[in-house]
């Protein structure tokens, strides 16, 4: 997806939380959604908000597939294609490890979305 399909003229006028003369986006302003700040509010999610952690509870709110009339029409079938490909996935390759640190792992360079170029992971013995 380019980043245009990110991009957007505002169509009204608004402000934002904070310093207003800072953030008041006016008729016309480009905008560009950074949809790797989604759901990363420490105040809204807890300070542990960073660290992955499949089995999180009570995140049920995240932003990942959107919000309001735009949320993801594909979500449900995304959740369901992840279950199975990861089930899939450590079904075939039990003792699936990281082949790094995770913390040495680099990240995409970009600011609009979280990820990783690549992940290279260790088979168990067998
Ligand atoms: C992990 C996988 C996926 C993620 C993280 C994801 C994320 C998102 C997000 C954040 C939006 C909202 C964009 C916005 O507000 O402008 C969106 C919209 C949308 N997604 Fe997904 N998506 C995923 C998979 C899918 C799949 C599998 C389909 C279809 C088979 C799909 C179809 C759509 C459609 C049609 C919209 C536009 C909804 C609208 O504008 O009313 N997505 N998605």
């Amino acid at each position: 997806m380019g980043a245009a399909a990110f991009a957007a003229l505002a169509g009204d006028r608004a402000g934002l939380p904070g310093d207003p003369a800072l953030l008041l986006i006016r008729k016309g302003d480009p905008i560009l959604v950074s949809f790797a700040a989604a759901s990363g509010d420490p105040e809204a999610y807890g300070d542990d908000v960073a660290v992955f952690d499949l089995l999180r509870r009570g995140r049920r709110e995240d932003l990942a597939f959107g919000f309001g009339v735009h949320r993801c029409l594909g979500a449900p079938l995304a959740r369901i294609e992840a279950g199975v490909a990861l089930a899939g996935l450590f079904d075939r390759f039990p003792g699936l490890t990281l082949a790094a640190p995770a913390d040495g792992i680099e990240p995409v360079e970009s600011f609009i979305v979280n990820g990783y170029g690549s992940l290279p992971v260790l088979r168990a013995q067998q």
